[in-house]
């Protein structure tokens, strides 16, 4: 059975919508990263056969194929293509899922996993106006009919359906910001981050909120539970992972740090859109042989508080051990980017600990979620 290794995974600092990214073009934010998992991997980048960048407002700054445009922008060989994909928030998760494919199918070598989203200079939403009719036809109207479908209504569904308190959700943010705030503080963070534009560290984070602030904020609709409180935050960023071969890694002398155990991906209801992690979850678990308990570190994204809350509740696994460093509620969900930002938190957390299993999940537009299992070397 052929293997997949991740051989080096980076990322930028999170930034904020108004911060210190908030000036650099998203173009030159991948390529950042792209230059950076090059050089801290030492492969030769005309061995890398492919760079797949996960974005999902392919608009303006981010149109014409963001992946090719970063790496001829990084000085890197024209020879090595680039693709841009779109798999809503899990866009370069399923990066990762598409560059291991590559490799393991025996297709490929060495492939790059990539992710990019300037939230700033391509808001939500963007590529939603670009043109003359919207996203949902015919056949959706027959099948849906035209009722709201968006990630706001899915996260207050969610949260209704579990029986989450605004309270409750308001303690999972807070034990974010603490997390977040405590791994930022010790450094853990430092060996994945790619310093740019005089940022070196989450620049989202908010040690000093409380369980008071958070209730006097104004919920984002009348009569709901969510407010920018337990949602992930407005951001920019971008990631880098490696995927290398058996073979590549011994050509190219490179260090294997963790294989890829497992991939799944699900589709789930879309007018709940956020729920998919928990099928997904089950999935992986189920085709790796695994139990929720043999896994040690979870990255489970936040894009609203009821969405890992309502996995970790179906799925019974333990909230110690998922999102060990804060989410995106305390440090940001730059939607492209968060996928290889995710693995990259999880390789690192898994070397700090000593873990030998991790497992990243995500909600995705349209409910859908994507599942990666990796085993620590
Ligand atoms: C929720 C959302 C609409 C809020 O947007 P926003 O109003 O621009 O958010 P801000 O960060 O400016 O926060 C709003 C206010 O709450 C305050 N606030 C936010 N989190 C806080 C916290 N933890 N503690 C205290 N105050 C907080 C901010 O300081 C700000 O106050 P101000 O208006 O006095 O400056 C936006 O963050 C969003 O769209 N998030 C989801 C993104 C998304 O959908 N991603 C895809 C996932 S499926």
């Amino acid at each position: 059975m052929a293997e997949a290794y991740i051989v080096g995974a980076v990322r930028t600092p999170v930034g904020t919508k108004k911060g210190a990214l908030k000036d650099v073009h998203p173009a030159d934010l991948g390529a950042h990263v792209l230059k950076e998992v090059v050089n801290r991997t030492g492969v030769d980048p005309s061995a890398v056969e492919d760079v797949i960048m996960g974005c999902v407002m392919q608009a303006g700054p981010q149109a014409l194929d963001i992946a090719r445009t970063a790496w001829l922008s990084a000085g890197l060989p024209e020879s090595v293509p680039g693709v841009t994909i779109d798999r809503q928030c899990g866009s370069s998760q399923q990066a990762i899922h598409f560059a291991a494919q590559g490799v393991l199918s025996g297709t490929q070598d060495v492939v790059v996993a990539s992710g990019v989203e300037h939230m700033a200079k391509v808001p939500m939403g963007s590529s939603i106006v670009a043109g003359l009719d919207f996203p949902y036809g015919e056949g959706w109207g027959e099948r849906y009919g035209r009722q709201e479908i968006s990630q706001f209504r899915g996260a207050e569904l969610m949260a209704e359906k579990w029986g989450f308190t605004r309270e409750d959700l308001e303690k999972f943010a807070l034990e974010s910001h603490k997390r977040a705030a405590k791994a930022i503080e010790a450094g853990y963070f430092d060996r994945e981050i790619a310093p740019l534009a005089g940022l070196s560290k989450d620049e989202g984070a908010r040690p000093d909120t409380t369980l008071e602030k958070m209730a006097g904020l104004k919920t984002l609709r009348e009569g709901g539970v969510i407010t920018a409180a337990v949602s992930s935050q407005i951001s920019i960023g971008a990631s880098a992972v490696l995927i290398a071969s058996e073979e590549a890694v011994k050509q190219h002398n490179l260090t294997p740090r963790a294989r890829i155990h497992t991939l799944a991906i699900t589709g789930s209801d879309p007018v709940y859109m956020l729920t998919g992690p928990i099928p997904a979850t089950e999935k992986a678990l189920s085709k790796a042989g695994l139990k929720i308990d043999d896994i040690d570190v979870f990255e489970v994204n936040e894009a609203f508080a009821p969405v890992p809350m309502a996995w970790a509740h179906d799925t019974g696994a333990s909230l110690d051990k998922t999102n060990p460093n804060g989410g995106a509620i305390a440090t940001g969900h730059p939607l492209g980017a968060t996928g290889g930002i995710l693995m990259t938190k999880l390789l690192h957390e898994l070397e700090r600990t000593g873990g030998r299993y991790g497992l990243q999940t995500m909600c995705e537009g349209g409910g859908q979620a994507n599942a990666t299992i990796i085993e620590r070397l």
